[in-house]
């Protein structure tokens, strides 16, 4: 039998501790920005009965994404593909009990049986940040955007870098079927259409559209939809959306964050519980031009668990995008260890007093890495220095006995003589 694989299973990833140090650096940001808004964070079971997915999220997670089997007691489960289906079960479940409104955030790692590339892998880890039950909707859409843009801020992110375009489920219903008056179960196809635009030549575009039946007099209208934007709405305040958008940026421009959101007619977000405002955070680096996360309002979700039903909002960022985009950005790198010190043995005899050592500096606070074994003391720096601890405390007989220890900094090689209590 040939040896086994030392790979991950396909599109996953092990996290090696630089990994896991990279990780946690990302995750520290997203805890300590996200609890700023007085979210609490939530966790779930990864495996959920495969129905929460079934009656509303997307075509494609189910059809093609998602990982289900049966369980040993005949139980139809899947793996969550993300995590806003459990966040609404949730909430249900506590619904009386639970001050409104609910902010609640969590970090889940989700799967899809994706083809992974860049940014896109069968397993990543999502940040999920949702609002339940705001008396004001459009306080609480305001206060996730604030939050998403606020979040990439932390990472030492501005303008320059990120920008978050939005829009509103109705408006495109209503230039597809007020405006354009094109039969509903050619609304999907159009908008998968319109999704690919910017990747399309003209003519293959054109050709897609031909291909659908839509008619050059309603492409005129859809290119005058895609090209004048905001203007587009002002002139037709009767689409469903269209004021929420002009206002919603009014208010988004009061908060100063006009230089980071605008409104993009082509922003669509594949999901089927979303009701109202939809967003999408794009990345401004002309090589990495890929979307980081996205999100929206989704009003009937929660409904879905019981009688009761509470409007939501919130969004999904995925761990492998932002990496892309903070180390494209270099606002994040790799990320060193942090150990305080080593302490080299000479003499193994002298291990118990190392090892006591260590627990007193531990007992201070300090992080200490113990030599496992005495030996020359140039090769104990160099152990030490290949870890990444910028210090040296050294044990041999004299410093056992006196209790003064020579410590030494790698960097200079500057050594001073100090007593436990003084290191
Ligand atoms: P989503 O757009 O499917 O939304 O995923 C949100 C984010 O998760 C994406 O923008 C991306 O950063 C990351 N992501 C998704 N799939 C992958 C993948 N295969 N590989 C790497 N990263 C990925 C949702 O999942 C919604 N439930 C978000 C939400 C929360 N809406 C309201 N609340």
């Amino acid at each position: 039998m040939p040896p086994l694989s030392t790979q991950p299973y396909k599109g996953t990833r092990d996290f090696f501790p630089a990994d896991m140090r990279f990780r946690e650096a990302m995750f520290a940001v997203m805890h300590r920005v996200v609890r700023k808004y007085g979210f609490d964070e939530i966790d779930a079971p990864i495996v959920e009965p495969i129905d929460i997915y079934l009656a509303k999220t997307s075509e494609e997670i189910v059809g093609q994404q998602i990982y289900a089997f049966v369980d040993r007691g005949e139980r139809r489960v899947a793996i969550r593909p993300e995590m806003t289906p459990t966040v609404a079960r949730m909430v249900a479940a506590r619904f009386h009990e639970t001050p409104k409104p609910i902010r609640w955030y969590s970090i889940p790692n989700v799967w899809r049986y994706e083809q992974p590339g860049k940014g896109r892998l069968r397993e990543h880890w999502q940040l999920n940040c949702d609002i339940f039950g705001a008396a004001s909707e459009r306080l609480a859409d305001l206060e996730i955007l604030n939050l998403a843009v606020d979040l990439l801020k932390g990472y030492g992110a501005t303008h320059t870098h990120f920008r978050v375009y939005v829009s509103h489920r109705g408006i495109l219903n209503g230039v597809l079927g007020d405006e354009l008056k094109l039969p509903q179960e050619k609304w999907p196809a159009v908008a998968r259409i319109m999704d690919k635009k910017a990747k399309l030549k003209n003519d293959a575009y054109t050709a897609m559209l031909d291909a659908e039946g839509v008619t050059p007099a309603q492409q005129k209208e859809l290119d005058l939809f895609l090209s004048e934007k905001i203007d587009y709405l002002k002139q037709k305040p009767q689409i469903e959306g269209a004021s929420y958008i002009i206002e919603m940026l009014e208010s988004v421009a009061d908060l100063g964050l006009a230089d980071f959101i605008e409104y993009d007619p082509s922003v669509v977000r594949g999901f089927d519980y979303y009701t109202g405002l939809v967003f999408e955070v794009f990345d401004a680096h002309p090589e990495n031009r890929r979307s980081l996360f996205g999100g929206g309002r989704y009003n009937n979700l929660v409904g879905a668990f019981g009688k009761e039903t509470l409007n939501a909002v919130g969004f999904g960022m995925g761990d492998v995008t932002l990496e892309v985009f903070l180390r494209t950005h270099k606002l994040l790198g790799d990320q060193p260890r942090n150990v305080d010190l080593y302490i080299a043995l000479m003499d193994d005899a002298l291990g118990g007093h190392a090892l006591a050592l260590a627990n007193k500096l531990r007992a201070r606070g300090l992080s200490v890495e113990v030599s496992l074994g005495a030996g020359k003391l140039g090769k104990q720096f160099q152990e030490a220095e290949k870890k990444g601890i910028a210090r040296v405390v050294i044990v041999g007989e004299n410093e056992a006995a006196s209790g003064v220890y020579a410590v030494k900094t790698l960097a200079t090689g500057e050594q001073v003589a100090l007593k436990a209590e003084e290191i």
